[in-house]
C-alpha cells in the first residue's frame, strides 16, 4: 500500500472510484452526485486551494481523499474542508481510510494548514482527531441538515479558537446538496 499526492492522469479513476464506493454504499444516485462532485472540485478549484491523496495497491487506486480551501471573512487562518472520502468497497475495514487521512494531515501540516474542518459522521472521523464544533464557534460555509456532522480539529494546538463571521467554501462544493 502506498500513499500520495494525486497526479493530474488520476483524476479519471479517482472520479471512477467514488462513483463506485458511493453507489455501493448509497444507490447509485448519490454515487453519481459525488462522482461528479470529485470531477468538479479537481478540475474547476486553483491548485493551492486544492490538495488530494490516494492510497494505490498494485497500481490501483483504492482509496481518496480531497482537501479544498475554506476562507472566513474575519480571518486569514490558513484551513481546509476534508470532503469526500472514499475507500474502495473490497479495501474497507483494514485501516486504509484512518491511514490516508493521517497522511494527508501530516501533508497539510508541512504546508502550513492550522485548522481542517469535515462534514459527516463522527464515528468515523473521530478515529483521525476530529471533534463536534459548535457553529457559534465556527459557522459552517452552508446551511447544515445535519448540525452534529460539522466537525474540526487543529493541527497546530489542542483547542480551536473562534472564528467570527462567515465562512466561505470553494465553488464546486458551494450547494446545498452537499450541505
Ligand atoms: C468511511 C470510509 C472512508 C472508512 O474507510 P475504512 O478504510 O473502511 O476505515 P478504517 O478501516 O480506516 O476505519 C477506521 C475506524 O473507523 C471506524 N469506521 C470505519 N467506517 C465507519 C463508518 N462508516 N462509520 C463509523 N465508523 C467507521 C472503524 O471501525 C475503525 O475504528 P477502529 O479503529 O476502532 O476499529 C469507507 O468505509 C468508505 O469509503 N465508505 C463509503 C463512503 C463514505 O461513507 N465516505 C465518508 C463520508 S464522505
Amino acid at each position: 500500500m502506498e500513499f500520495s499526492k494525486f497526479r493530474l492522469e488520476n483524476i479519471e479513476e479517482i472520479k471512477q472510484l467514488f462513483i463506485k464506493t458511493f453507489s455501493d454504499s448509497e444507490g447509485q444516485s448519490e454515487g453519481i452526485l459525488i462522482g461528479d462532485l470529485t470531477f468538479d472540485l479537481m478540475t474547476k478549484t486553483e491548485s493551492q486551494d486544492l490538495h488530494v491523496f490516494i492510497a494505490t495497491e498494485n497500481e490501483k487506486i483504492i482509496g481518496s481523499i480531497i482537501f479544498s480551501r475554506l476562507r472566513f471573512e474575519k480571518s486569514q487562518i490558513n484551513a481546509f474542508l476534508l470532503s469526500p472520502v472514499a475507500v474502495h468497497t473490497d479495501y474497507q475495514g483494514k485501516g486504509i481510510g484512518q491511514k490516508l487521512i493521517d497522511f494527508g494531515h501530516d501533508d497539510l501540516k508541512k504546508n502550513g494548514v492550522e485548522l481542517v474542518f469535515t462534514y459527516g459522521d463522527i464515528n468515523f472521523y473521530s478515529k483521525v482527531g476530529y471533534n463536534v464544533i459548535s457553529e457559534k464557534v465556527v459557522k459552517a460555509p452552508l446551511k447544515l441538515s445535519y448540525p452534529e456532522g460539522w466537525l474540526a480539529q487543529s493541527l497546530v494546538s489542542n483547542e480551536i479558537q473562534p472564528i467570527s463571521g462567515k465562512s466561505y467554501c470553494v465553488e464546486s462544493i458551494n450547494k446545498s446538496e452537499y450541505w
